[in-house]
Parts: structure tokens; C-alpha cells; sequence
């Protein structure tokens, strides 16, 4: 058999022309500029919004900007090994990070990559970091408590599970506080924490891994951190990467608590990234988009219907602000997207009342559907009491003749600011809070002296679990209220008994 010469040309031309096709030429890239953790390049022309790309040194990348004829990258990383001209690749994936059971006890980044030195996390599963919040058929309303343990919390602005609380305050005001005591008291409450450092000094970091695990809280808790020394992309990534961790556990059913500490620092550092992709500034120099960044994080908590499996992603973003200013941009923002917001106020904090929660400027918009009986019941009025308390207060200092009602609200308010104290890594059962707000608001307290309240309420509350402790029990396991004559009977006994210090 004799074959033309024209025929393997034939051929040969051929195998060269689907060789060509071959390579998608649109797949590889060339750097054009690299800088400030943001590089430029040429020639993927596929490329999607959100998606990875890697760059030829093995640093990846999220692609931004898809203009005309360049595609603007956010660098995963140092950035100082990529040069101009280098190549940079499609990889045709979104970014995801690592879920499951293995990161609980762990501390990661925000690529999900262990920082804490106990090797590698032992998980094949993954989810995208960017995905869309449950509709509204796939959820339910809020109607169980998270119990933080903090009494001003639970009493005047209780959380249910799947709500959105922003805590909210200037700088040095007791918020992280607020959130490690919260992760503390879910020690027996069936409840997966989620912990976001953004921007947070590593060794403040490290001081608070410590304290969770000191408590044993280290034991279902993930804490995710992008400290303060790690570039933009990573501190715009954290909280992204923490709520996705979460996803995972709510579709299985369980119940989440995600704390964003805090999200003044992510939109800093979103705005960083903006403005070196040359997005158009608006108000405070912040992208037009910055809404959409806090509202599409915070929409992806959830309380789910029971076909989904009845689980709940309990969000508490923080904000900072400047001088109590709540009416900044980034604070009514965030405001506007959650149910309610605890104010924390630096002047309460430096005058000792601490927790520093201002009755009267936060709210909470659905977590009292989920109060128990027996807490609604002695916290009903307490927040506005308080609040008419503060501006009471004020009058009285100019010193004239008050009535006795007005004396006798002044009494109340003292003793209900003083009850309402909590110290550092104390959280309560909510049994215990319960009979400490009845004392309170039934009037066993009136005739305690305002500087022993704190002991009083201390030893009472022992007193109660060595010597009445069916009544604590049945509080707790009913969610009602006892026999009230039985309570003021215990009360009152322990009372007999309470030496007043002067
Ligand atoms: N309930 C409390 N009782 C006593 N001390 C408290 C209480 N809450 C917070 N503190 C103390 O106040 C200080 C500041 O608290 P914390 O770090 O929680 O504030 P922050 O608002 O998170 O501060 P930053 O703005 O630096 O993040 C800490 O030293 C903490 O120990
Ligand atoms: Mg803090």
C-alpha cells in the first residue's frame, strides 16, 4: 500500500490545527502590574467574577475586576514573589474553604489553613465561601433562646437562635467580653461557636484562645483569625470563611453562634482593596458596595423550617465606633440589617457598670418571642424602667424635695443597675438570673443597702442551690415560674440570715 505524500501533509496539518485548538489560550495569563497585594493581568478573558486563579509561583488569587482588557486580582498571599510578566492561570473554581467536625477545637486563617500548630485538619469536605442566604420559605421564625449568660443580655435584649445582634460601642467598652462570656455559658447548650478575629492583634488572639480553652469552651468552639500584620484580602476573607464554617452545621441540623470581632476592621480593609482596584470611592471613601458586603455576610444567618432540619446560625457582628457616634456610615449600616443592636457605652463602662449596656439605645427585634415564661414574666418592664430611671436620675441630682414615688423609682433603679452587673467570665443560668430579677423586681431587694446588692445576690444564689434547689430546677426545666409563695418563702428565709455590711 503506497501512501501520498500530500496525504500525510493532509494529516500532519490537520493534527497541527486540533493541537492548536487544543489550548485554551484564554485559560493562562500574563501579569502586567503587581502591587499593594493587588495585581493586574492580561489575557484571561474567561476568567469569572470571584473566581481562583494561581499565580506561577504557587500564590493564588481572587479575580475582582473583569474590565475590557485586564482582570484585576486580589493576591491569597505574599505578593512580593510575583514579578511582571509572570504567568497566571484559570483553575475554574470559586474559592472554598475546609468544613466539618475536624475544625472544632482549631484556630485557623482565613484560608481555613491551621495556625495553631497541631498539624493538619483531617477533612475532605468543602463548601464556596460565597453562597446565597436561605430564602424565605427555607426559614422559620426565631423562637428559641441563646442564652449568653449575661444578665443585661438575656433580661432587657434576649437573642433567640438564627438572629442577628449587632454589638456595638467605642473602642475598650467590654465587647469582646460580651462574646467570650456568651461562648463560655454554651458549654450545655448544644451549640457550635465560631469565633472571627479581624484585624486583631495576634497576641490578643492568643490570650483569648487561652481563655476559651482554660474554660473548656475550646472544645466546640473554631476560632478563625486574620490578624492585624496579615494583607487586606485576608482580613476581607475572615468573616466569609467563618460564616460558611457554620453553613456546614446549620443544613446538618445543629445550632451555631458566629461572632464577627469585628466588621469595622473588614470594611476598612475592603475599602483598602477598592480603592487599589481603582473602584470609585463614596461617602468615607468606601466602595458603593460596602452595604451589599455586610448584608449579603449577614443574611446567611438563619433560623431553618423543619424540613431543612430546624438548624440556626445565630450571627453577633461587632462594629467600633468613634466617640459614641452610632450614626456613622458603616454603624447605620449595619444597624439597618440586623434585628436589634447592643450599645455599649464607655462612660457606664468607666463608672462600673459593667457590662456597659445603655438600656435605652439598644434592642433587640425578635429574640423576645423567644424568652421563657418565667424571664418575660420579671423582665417585662425592666428595660424601660431602667431607661426612665437614667432620666430620672438626672433630675434628681439637682437635689430638690422628691415624692416618695420618685424616691421609691430612685431606690429600684439603683438596685436594678446594681443587680444587673455581671463580672468578667461569670455567665449565669438563666434558673439563677431568673430568681435574681424576681428578688429584684418583687421588692426583696428595697431594703437591701445598694453597695452589699452584689454580695447579697452572690450568696443568695448559693444559698438557693444548697437549699432550695427544686425550685432553680423547676424554673429550668419548665420555663415558668414557680410557686410564688414558695419563692418569697426561700427569699425571705435566706434574707433572715443576711448580714448587711454596715
Ligand atoms: N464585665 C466586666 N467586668 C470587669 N471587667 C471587664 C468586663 N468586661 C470587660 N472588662 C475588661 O475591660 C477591658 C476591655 O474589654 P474588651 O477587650 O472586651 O473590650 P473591647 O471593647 O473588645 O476592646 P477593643 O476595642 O480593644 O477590642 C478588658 O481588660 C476586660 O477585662
Ligand atoms: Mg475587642
Amino acid at each position: 500500500m503506497s501512501i501520498k505524500a500530500e496525504e500525510i501533509s493532509a494529516l500532519i496539518k490537520k493534527q497541527i490545527e486540533n493541537y492548536q485548538t487544543e489550548i485554551e489560550v484564554s485559560d493562562v495569563g500574563t501579569v502586567i502590574q503587581v502591587g499593594d497585594g493587588i495585581a493586574r493581568a492580561h489575557g484571561l478573558d474567561q476568567c469569572m467574577s470571584g473566581e481562583l486563579v494561581e499565580f506561577s509561583n504557587g500564590v493564588m488569587g481572587l479575580a475582582q475586576n473583569l474590565e475590557e482588557n485586564n482582570v484585576g486580582i486580589i493576591i491569597l498571599g505574599p505578593y512580593t514573589g510575583i514579578k511582571e510578566g509572570d504567568e497566571v492561570r484559570r483553575t475554574g473554581r470559586i474559592m472554598q474553604v475546609p468544613v466539618g467536625e475536624a475544625l472544632v477545637g482549631r484556630v485557623v486563617n482565613s484560608l481555613g489553613q491551621p495556625v495553631d500548630g497541631l498539624g493538619p485538619i483531617e477533612t475532605t469536605k468543602t463548601r464556596p465561601i460565597e453562597n446565597a442566604a436561605p430564602g424565605v420559605m427555607a426559614r422559620k421564625s426565631v423562637h428559641e433562646p441563646l442564652q449568653t449568660g449575661i444578665k443585661a443580655i438575656d433580661a432587657l435584649v434576649p437573642i433567640g437562635r438564627g438572629q442577628r445582634e449587632l454589638i456595638i460601642g467605642d473602642r475598650q467598652t467590654g465587647k469582646t467580653a460580651v462574646a467570650i462570656d456568651t461562648i463560655l455559658n454554651q458549654a450545655d447548650q448544644d451549640m457550635i461557636c465560631i469565633y472571627v478575629a479581624i484585624g486583631q492583634k495576634e497576641s490578643t488572639v492568643r490570650g483569648l484562645v487561652e481563655t476559651l480553652r482554660k474554660h473548656g469552651a475550646l472544645d466546640y468552639t473554631i476560632v478563625v483569625t486574620a490578624p492585624a500584620s496579615s494583607p487586606a484580602p485576608m482580613l476581607y476573607l475572615a468573616p466569609f470563611a467563618g460564616v460558611t464554617m457554620g453553613e456546614e452545621f446549620m443544613y446538618n441540623g445543629k445550632h451555631v453562634l458566629v461572632v464577627y470581632d469585628d466588621l469595622s476592621k473588614q470594611a476598612v480593609a475592603y475599602r483598602e482593596l477598592s480603592l487599589l482596584l481603582k473602584r470609585p470611592p463614596g461617602r468615607e471613601a468606601y466602595p458603593g458596595d460596602v452595604f451589599y458586603l455586610h448584608s449579603r455576610l449577614l443574611e446567611r444567618a438563619a433560623k431553618l423550617n423543619d424540613e431543612l432540619g430546624g438548624g440556626s446560625l445565630t450571627a453577633l457582628p461587632f462594629i467600633e465606633t468613634q466617640a459614641g457616634d452610632i450614626s456613622a456610615y458603616i454603624p447605620t449600616n449595619v444597624i439597618s440589617i440586623t434585628d436589634g443592636q447592643i450599645f455599649l457605652q464607655s462612660d457606664l463602662f468607666f463608672s462600673g457598670v459593667r457590662p456597659a449596656i445603655n438600656a435605652g439605645l439598644s434592642v433587640s427585634r425578635v429574640g423576645g418571642s423567644a424568652q421563657t415564661k418565667a424571664m418575660k414574666s420579671v423582665a417585662g418592664t425592666l428595660r424601660l424602667d431602667l431607661a426612665s430611671f437614667r432620666e430620672l436620675e438626672a433630675f434628681a441630682a439637682f437635689g430638690s424635695d422628691l415624692d416618695k414615688a420618685t424616691q421609691a423609682k430612685l431606690n429600684r433603679g439603683a438596685r436594678t443597675v446594681e443587680i444587673l452587673k455581671q463580672g468578667l467570665h461569670k455567665p449565669l443560668k438563666v434558673e439563677k438570673q431568673v430568681v435574681s430579677l424576681y428578688a429584684l423586681t418583687r421588692g426583696h431587694l428595697d431594703s437591701v443597702p445598694v453597695e452589699d446588692i452584689t454580695r447579697f445576690e452572690e450568696e443568695m444564689l448559693s444559698w438557693m442551690d444548697s437549699n432550695a434547689k427544686g425550685l432553680l430546677d423547676a424554673i429550668r426545666t419548665t420555663g415558668k415560674l414557680p410557686n410564688e409563695a414558695d419563692l418569697n418563702a426561700a427569699i425571705e428565709s435566706f434574707k433572715k440570715n443576711f448580714v448587711a455590711s454596715k
